[in-house]
């Protein structure tokens, strides 16, 4: 531990992973944990937050879990003021909650594409919502946005998945909107987009869609949920102060290719 987040308060949404392994959100709570954060562990399954927090715990860090479903305005309200209420402030949030569904605009149904949009969208909205006020009390923030490559800075497109490419590339207009909206408020907002990296959420990939997954990648890697957090880290602490309304490929250089690679 170096103390990046000494003194900070992190709020990380989608924290725990849905399955085994570590997911983007854990690997990021953690981190942020280990640079002296403490984190409000935030998440549907209370059961599985409360795995992390005793994992975090246990290193010597400081959790706290914060059960509810981010895409409604009374939970993602309940949620800031339950992170100043316990830790006295409100300095980093996370905004990683996302989930995807396959289909073209022909194949995709009304049913998955609000599904998608909510989790990846309106959750962030809202848990932005009501953390800013509590971090213009503080003095300022930093709000991080989790996107992908499928909706790269809007440059790229994502074969048969219209919904998340369409939520992921909105995300990146968020990311620019608050910058401009809060710069002169010292609230940074940035975003990563995330490569093909091994998570739970993809763990039904078969042994062969994971190698062609790592032979797409111009790095010919496998990216981890802690290449993920490890940037997280840099975008969440003072060091990167001077920075916002940047989209940060983390990637193994996918995006650098412009194009969906075959
Ligand atoms: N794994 C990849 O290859 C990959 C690639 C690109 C982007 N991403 C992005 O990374 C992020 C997720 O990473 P992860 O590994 O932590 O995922 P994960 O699925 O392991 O964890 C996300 C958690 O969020 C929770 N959640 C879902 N909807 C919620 C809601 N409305 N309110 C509160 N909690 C909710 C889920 O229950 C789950 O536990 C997503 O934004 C995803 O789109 C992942």
């Amino acid at each position: 531990m170096t103390d990046r987040l000494k003194g900070k308060v992190a709020v990380v949404t989608g924290a725990a992973p849905r399955g085994e392994g570590v997911g983007n959100g854990m690997a990021t709570a953690l981190l942020f944990a280990r640079e002296g954060a403490r984190v409000v562990l935030v998440n549907r399954s209370a059961e599985r937050a409360e795995k992390l927090r005793k994992q975090i715990v246990a290193e010597g860090g400081e959790a706290a879990v914060f059960a509810g479903d981010m895409a409604k305005a009374d939970a993602a309200e309940a949620m800031a003021a339950f992170a100043v209420k316990t830790y006295g402030r409100l300095d980093i949030l996370h905004n990683n909650v996302g989930i995807g569904a396959p289909g073209t605009p022909e194949a995709v149904t009304l049913a998955d594409w609000n599904k998608v949009l909510e989790a990846n969208l309106t959750t962030t909205m809202l848990c932005t919502k009501y953390c800013l006020p509590r971090m213009k009390e503080g003095g300022g923030g930093s709000i991080i946005m989790v996107s992908s490559i499928a909706g790269a800075l809007g440059l790229i497109g994502s074969p048969g998945a219209v919904a998340y490419a369409t939520a992921k590339a909105g995300l990146h207009g968020f990311t620019l909107s608050v910058a401009a909206d809060y710069a002169t408020q010292n609230i940074r907002a940035n975003c990563i987009i995330v490569g093909s990296v091994h998570t739970p959420m993809v763990a039904h990939l078969g042994a062969e869609a994971r190698e062609r997954r790592k032979n797409m990648v111009p790095m010919k890697a496998e990216g981890t949920a802690w290449d993920i957090a490890h940037g997280a880290v840099y975008l969440a602490s003072d060091e990167s102060r001077w920075v916002t309304g940047v989209m940060l490929p983390i990637d193994g250089g996918l995006v650098a290719l412009r194009q969906w690679p075959r």
